[in-house]
């Protein structure tokens, strides 16, 4: 059965981008029906989205009409999910609120179906304590939030706050039409968790949380580089959730292959002198979890072109030099982190070289893992949380558990202070 979207266009000067969107989902099989609330209608015109959907356009509540032919119940009835994209900082301040007065407003009130929120904005409106806000109670609420993209906005500024590209809006709301046909939180199951906030830690919520992850890449030559078996996966794990306890979360990550954790920004590096620039651009952070496998040397002269063997038997001489100490200097920074947390490696002695790099690089935890079996790359961890005051031994237990647990000690930890 063809499945359909409610496709509720708020105004912004990214409105003229929903109708590329129109163009892709209808692409993909599906059905669109077009609602545009009174300030879209300044940006784009109904006609257009009419032309593109095939269908009629929705707007006016009190046309008697459309309330007669198909009334604000019905339109979410009829459809598989509610996409609301650009969504301003005024209408998500509406729905995380309850207001409804216009169509487009009384229909997201009204609607058990799930809503997938695409918000696009002024980096300064996004960054508001109130839109931020009410981001954390629309997840609480069950509604999908993708979050905005980093770059060049129409007021000239440059942040976060624009609409993400069309694909991957599509990309999205594929994905929620698979996973979630279930609906939202609103009017009937309010134990659904998709993407609330954890609001037991709610010492997180608006803090800013820094990670990095994965393995670092130095290159040698065009085409070779010194790498390491990091995957990547508890970094990743930690970013998810620290965002799922309602902290902004800045993901610096080497070069892996997993999906951004959702509500996530991620910056992607290949070199440990790209992430030391990466972490530092982040800054402030309230907390930094340097989990990230950094290469402690790169090639102290990487070749322009692929280095050759020359017949005479001997291998090409590489030179090192030592990387950056990210963890290390940020523990020196003029902005050092409230709280500065890394991750020890460790095969032998794990907790004893732990210690002893917990005070020589100024960190004030570090969690010690020994990577002595299949850790890198595997789902599970084995790890020591080491402070001044104490040593814990913490059970094997997942990546993902391992996360939390930290992230619970975080909460626990900026709550005391
Ligand atoms: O010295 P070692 O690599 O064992 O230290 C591990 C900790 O230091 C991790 O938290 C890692 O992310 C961080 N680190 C770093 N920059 C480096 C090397 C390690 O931030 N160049």
């Amino acid at each position: 059965m063809t499945q359909r979207i409610l496709l509720i266009v708020s105004g912004g000067i990214a409105a003229y981008k929903a109708l590329e969107l129109v163009r892709l989902l209808k692409g993909k099989g599906l059905a669109v029906r077009a609602l545009l609330t009174d300030s879209a209608t300044k940006f784009v015109t109904p006609l257009s989205f009419g032309v593109l959907t095939e269908d009629h356009v929705y707007g006016d509540m009190f046309d008697l009409k459309e309330e007669r032919e198909i009334g604000h119940i019905q339109l979410s009835r009829e459809a598989d999910l509610i996409v609301v994209a650009p969504a301003t900082a005024n209408i998500l301040a509406k729905m995380a609120t309850g207001i409804a007065d216009d169509l487009a407003t009384t229909v997201l009130l009204a609607t058990d179906k799930p809503v997938l929120a695409v918000p696009a904005m002024n980096v300064r409106m996004w960054h508001h304590k109130a839109t931020q806000r009410n981001l954390v109670t629309l997840r609480a609420d069950g509604i999908h939030i993708l979050e905005p993209d980093v770059g060049a906005m129409a007021c000239n500024e440059w942040g976060k706050g624009r609409l993400p590209e069309p694909a991957a809006i599509v990309q999205e709301i594929e994905r929620l039409l698979v996973e979630a046909p279930q609906p939202a939180a609103l009017l009937t199951d309010t134990s659904r968790t998709i993407n609330a906030p954890d609001l037991s830690h709610a010492n997180l919520i608006g803090r800013h949380v820094l990670v990095t992850a994965g393995p670092t890449h130095e290159p040698i030559d065009p085409v070779r580089y010194i790498a390491n078996r990091s995957s990547g996966q508890q970094g990743f794990a930690i970013a998810a959730a620290a965002a799922q306890a309602g902290a902004r979360v800045t993901l610096v990550s080497g070069p892996v292959s997993l999906p951004t954790p959702r509500g996530v920004t991620r910056v992607n590096v290949e070199t440990a002198r790209e992430m030391m620039a990466a972490v530092e651009a982040a800054l402030p952070a309230d907390v930094a979890i340097m989990v990230a496998a950094v290469a402690d040397w790169r090639a102290a002269d990487e070749a322009g072109q692929k280095l050759k063997k020359d017949g005479s038997g001997q291998p090409a001489p590489l030179a090192l030099a030592e990387n950056p100490d990210i963890l290390a200097s940020l523990a020196r920074h003029a902005q050092r982190p409230g709280l500065l947390i890394g991750f020890a490696a460790e095969t032998e002695k794990v907790v004893d070289h732990a210690v002893a790099k917990r005070s020589r690089k100024g960190a004030d935890w570090i969690v010690a893992n020994d990577v002595s079996g299949d850790v890198m790359g595997g789902h599970n961890n084995v790890v020591h949380l080491i402070s001044e005051q104490a040593i814990e031994s913490w059970p094997e237990m997942s990546k993902a558990a391992v996360a939390k647990r930290l992230i619970e000690r975080v909460s626990g930890e900026l709550a005391s202070r």
